[in-house]
């Protein structure tokens, strides 16, 4: 006996064959209602918590900026990752840096990414942009999709076709979600959530309408970057954390075979609670890693300052480009030269500055063209974000589904 429905089957013919689509009941989750009590009501509290205690850390430090900079590029990096996209955190920063990057499919889906967020928190943050919306979401995805891989998955449109997710068709596939013409009705019902007066916790609507987004899988590709996505605009249209800097998709990524399957069993056994269980744990768990991961970075460059301000031969332009390194951890003469707004001479001086205290190292052993970057920094910002480092406890990698 599932705990409660939470849809309904529907007939549809995909390639000749006969397949049950589901349909997903409109939120919230009905009979029962989703009860938050005894334990996933202690889950709530500690990830509530934990959200708080992340919001003071980055309010404590003097540059919030360099940690959003920081943190936001750690989730894109990670949230690409899931894809399988084969960019790693160090790839992107030494991206960044670079003068005329080369041109890349995988660095080109996180900075993809990048822009994706980027515009739809400039667009809740602008007074006439627009608001949480399908709308928004939807030019969200169309910059997500920009480019070589994206261009024929319909970028920025809801599909008009039917999809499967896992397996070779849609007659051996793992879920098969609502058909195309059911997605207005569906989609709307979603938005009209987004903004319903409701009494369920903010945190937990967040979770709920992750998986409604996922169960409604209303596009040809990127469901899940902009389901992810979505939690980060949620958590800040509802004020539950000031600043981006909750990188939820390393715990997607360490769990990665629970996460699918506690999404399976929302739709087979409406497992709400366990799903709820989940991602109040996630949120708590990267919360308070995200904040142990604050202070470490901002000691690591505290110390450094300290140690640089007591060498002889630091100058006020060693100072001011040491200042600039937590936004800018790789660094060339002529990105130094733009950075202090210095000549050649005094950019090149104050990078050795930096190399014989140890701050920064030379990366491409040239003689020409080199590069430099703050590479303790870099080691403390890459925790899990490896390509196949999984954490200890972590769920072993599968590619069935998705
Ligand atoms: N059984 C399932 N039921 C509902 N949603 C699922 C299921 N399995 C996976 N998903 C969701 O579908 C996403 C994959 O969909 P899609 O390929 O469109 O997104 P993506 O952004 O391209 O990929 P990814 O999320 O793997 O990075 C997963 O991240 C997950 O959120
Ligand atoms: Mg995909």
């Amino acid at each position: 006996m599932p705990m409660r429905k939470t849809g309904r089957y529907e007939s549809v013919i995909v390639g000749g064959e006969k397949v049950n689509a589901f349909v997903p009941f409109d939120l919230p989750p009905m009979r029962p209602a989703l009860a938050i009590e005894d334990k996933l009501e202690h889950r709530l509290r500690e990830a509530e918590q934990a959200l708080v205690r992340l919001d003071l850390a980055g309010e404590m430090v003097p540059s919030l900026d360099w940690f959003i900079y920081a943190f936001v590029r750690k989730e894109a990096v990670l949230s690409s990752q899931i894809e399988g996209t084969q960019a790693s955190l160090i790839d992107l920063l030494a991206f960044e840096a670079e003068e005329h990057p080369a041109a890349n499919a995988d660095i080109e889906e996180v900075t993809n990414y990048l822009d994706a967020l980027a515009y739809a928190r400039g667009q809740l943050a602008a007074k006439r942009g627009l608001p949480l919306s399908m709308r928004l979401l939807n030019e969200a995805h169309k910059r997500l999709m920009r480019g070589v891989r994206g261009s024929n998955k319909q970028p920025g449109e809801v599909r008009r076709s039917q999809n499967w997710i896992g397996g070779s068709r849609p007659g051996n596939a793992a879920y098969v979600p609502p058909p195309p013409d059911k997605l207005p009705e569906l989609l709307g019902a979603f938005e009209k959530y987004i903004h319903a007066d409701e009494k369920l916790p903010a945190l937990v609507r967040t979770g709920l309408l992750h998986v409604q987004f996922e169960t409604l899988h209303p596009y040809l590709d990127g469901n899940g970057r902009i389901g992810r996505l979505l939690i980060a605009l949620l958590l800040e249209h509802w004020r539950l954390l000031k600043a981006p800097l909750l990188y939820l998709s390393l715990f997607f990524k360490r769990h990665r075979e629970e996460y699918y399957r506690r999404l399976n069993r929302v739709r087979l056994e409406g497992d709400w609670e366990g799903w709820t269980d989940f991602f109040l744990d996630g949120i708590a768990t990267i919360a308070d890693e995200a904040v142990a991961s604050a202070r470490e970075l901002f000691n690591l460059v505290s110390a450094d300052r300290t140690r640089l301000l007591n060498t002889e031969s630091a100058s006020v332009s060693a100072i001011r480009l040491f200042e600039q390194l937590p936004r800018h951890p790789i660094v060339t003469v002529a990105s130094t030269m733009k950075l202090i707004d210095a000549s050649k001479p005094t950019a090149s001086r104050a990078i050795e500055t930096l190399t014989e205290v140890g701050i920064l190292t030379e990366t491409t052993g040239r003689k020409r063209d080199r590069s430099f970057a703050y590479r303790t920094y870099m080691e403390c910002l890459r925790v899990g974000t490896d390509l196949f480092d999984r954490s200890p406890a972590g769920d072993q990698a599968s590619n069935s589904i998705g």
